[in-house]
C-alpha cells in the first residue's frame, strides 16, 4: 500500500470520457486526439492487457469461471467467454464487476503518468453504466453515428454479419440515452478528414479548460 495522498483532484489535469456505440467512431477520434497533443487512456487496451497470459485479472477469472475459460499459455479465453456472455446476463455482469474495478485502478494510474498532457481523453465504451467512470471526468463526449454507418463499419472490419453487429447495438446503452448523458457530442457520419474538424474544435475548447480548472 502507497503511503503517498492522492493529488488534489482539482489539481488534475481535465479529464474527458470518450464514449459510443459500437464502430461509432471512438478509436479513430482518439487517436486524432492523441495526434493533436491530448492524454489518450483506453479501457479497452487495459482491459485487453488484464487478459492477456498472465494478465492481472486471470487468477480472479479463473475462480469465479474455472480452467475452462483459461487458453494453455494462460491468457482469458476470448471466444468461450464471449459465448457465454453472450447467452448468460449473470456471467456478463459477474465478468464485468470483477474487471471494471481493475480498469479503473490501472486507468487511474495512467491518469497520474500523462500530467503533462493538457488534457486527457479517456476512452471507456461502458460509460454510460459505469458510476465509477462517470465520476473520474469532468466530461463526457459522445461519438455518435446512424446504426447504418456503425453496421457498414464493423462488418468492414471484422467478420461479423448484419444480424450480429445489430444484436450487439440492441444489447449497448440506447443511443438517446447515451446522447443526453454527452456535454459534447461528436456527429460521425461523413468524412474523416470533417471528423478531425469537429476533434480540433474541441480540442482547442479542452486544451482551453486547463487553465480554468487550475485557477491560472
Ligand atoms: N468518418 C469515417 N469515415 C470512414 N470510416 C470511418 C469513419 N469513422 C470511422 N471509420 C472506420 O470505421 C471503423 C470503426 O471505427 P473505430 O474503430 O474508430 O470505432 P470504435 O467506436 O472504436 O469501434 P469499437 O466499438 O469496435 O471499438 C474503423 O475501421 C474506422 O477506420
Ligand atoms: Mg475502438
Amino acid at each position: 500500500m502507497s503511503l503517498v495522498t492522492e493529488p488534489d483532484p482539482h489539481r488534475h489535469k481535465p479529464c474527458i470520457g470518450l464514449t459510443g456505440g459500437i464502430g461509432c467512431g471512438k478509436s479513430t477520434v482518439a487517436r486524432m486526439f492523441a495526434e493533436l497533443g491530448a492524454g489518450v487512456v483506453d479501457t479497452d487496451a487495459i482491459a485487453h492487457r488484464l487478459t492477456q497470459a498472465d494478465g492481472a485479472a486471470i487468477p480472479a477469472i479463473r475462480d469465479a469461471f474455472g480452467d475452462g475459460y483459461i487458453t494453455t499459455d494462460g491468457a482469458l479465453d476470448r471466444k468461450q467467454m464471449r459465448d457465454l456472455i453472450f447467452s448468460d446476463a449473470r456471467a456478463k455482469l459477474r465478468l464485468e464487476q470483477l474487471l471494471h474495478p481493475l480498469i479503473l485502478e490501472q486507468s487511474r494510474v495512467q491518469l497520474r503518468q500523462l500530467q503533462g498532457a493538457p488534457y486527457i481523453i479517456i476512452v471507456v465504451p461502458l460509460l454510460p453504466e459505469s458510476p465509477a467512470f462517470r465520476k473520474l471526468v469532468q466530461r463526457i463526449l459522445a461519438v455518435d453515428c446512424e446504426p447504418d454507418s456503425q453496421v457498414a463499419r464493423v462488418m468492414r472490419r471484422s467478420s461479423l454479419g448484419e444480424t450480429e453487429v445489430r444484436n450487439i447495438i440492441a444489447r449497448q446503452t440506447p443511443r438517446a440515452e447515451r446522447l443526453s448523458l454527452a456535454d459534447d457530442i461528436i456527429h460521425n457520419d461523413a468524412s474523416l478528414a470533417d471528423l478531425a474538424g469537429q476533434v480540433t474544435a474541441l480540442h482547442q475548447r479542452y486544451a482551453r479548460m486547463q487553465t480554468t480548472i487550475d485557477g491560472g
